[in-house]
């Protein structure tokens, strides 16, 4: 259990079509939230951290908390770094002994985003660490980048950028989107069916914030493995805290523990959807 590689968590996922919860995390509360999700529901999990969230929750002080809470939960968590974007914080984030990152090179040309693919797969594979790569763009927020105009990917690239760097993960652009959507998403399956014929490591799904739990189970059944929750796991947060703060009597320590709830309530919703509930097993 505990503290485990990227590459073992979504193989077992893929072998068994389920997904694995990748849940964006910016504090302690948030981290104790997800973990205790996971350790109640059985379930394998995901923590993250997007390197555009750096300048609120530093990696320094956060990374060696996810560490550590993954190392001592009951279940199998992966430390994750999402949306990496300069080598020196990828390296950062495999020193602190992250088992797997993404380096996001989707916004080059494909010769490019191969080019510095592998040679993050290349650094990360020093670290026992697997690697997640992007083709083609998604919008918003994780990522860094503020414009809602996304890229399909193109399932030809997709086996491409595999069979050049060989990464234990490819992150698609179906018609997802990061943060709230503005209108509801019309996800477009055959991308992903194509892109699964021709690879045949797991995929990923970003912007899994207001996509439905139907079009979630599609996914997964047609190749998802990861599936990313960041601005619902903040909204809940937010909320738990909003909620608390409408009592008469309140303390800072039952404010913290209504942040915790209130993520672990909403990994905990995610990891039934995802079918990831009692795949870690019986205690
Ligand atoms: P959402 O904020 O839409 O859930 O996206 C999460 C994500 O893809 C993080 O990389």
């Amino acid at each position: 259990m505990s503290l485990v590689n990227m590459k073992a968590l979504l193989q077992e996922a893929q072998s068994n079509k389920y997904g694995v919860g990748a849940f964006n995390v910016a504090n302690m509360e948030m981290v104790m939230g997800v973990i205790r999700a996971a350790e109640e529901k059985r379930s394998p999990a995901i923590i993250q951290i997007a390197q555009a969230r750096l300048p609120y929750s530093p990696l320094h002080l956060l990374g060696p908390m996810m560490v550590a809470a993954a190392e001592h939960s009951q279940v199998p968590i992966a430390v994750h770094f999402d949306h990496g974007l300069e080598e020196e914080r990828i390296k950062e984030a495999l020193e602190l002994g992250f088992t797997s990152v993404m380096i996001d090179a989707s916004h080059l040309p494909l010769e490019q985003n191969i080019e510095i693919t592998s040679r993050i797969k290349e650094l990360a594979a020093s670290y026992g660490a697997s690697v997640e790569a992007e083709v083609g763009q998604l919008s918003g927020s994780e990522d860094g980048s503020t414009e809602h105009q996304a890229y399909y990917s193109d399932p030809g690239e997709v086996k491409e950028l595999f069979e050049s760097t060989g990464v234990e993960a490819i992150a698609l652009s179906i018609g997802n989107a990061h943060g709230l959507y503005k209108k509801e998403p019309r996800l477009n399956f055959d991308i992903l069916r194509d892109a699964r014929e021709l690879v045949p490591t797991p995929l990923v799904l970003h912007g899994g914030t207001g996509i439905s739990d139907e079009d979630f189970r599609t996914c997964i059944q047609n190749g998802i493995c990861k599936v990313n929750i960041a601005t619902a796991n903040f909204l809940a947060a937010e909320a738990g805290v909003r909620e608390y703060c409408r009592k008469e009597e309140r303390n800072y320590f039952e404010m913290s523990r209504a942040m915790v709830d209130s993520v672990c309530e909403n990994a905990a919703r995610h990891m039934d959807v995802f079918e990831s509930a009692g795949k870690a097993g019986n205690k």
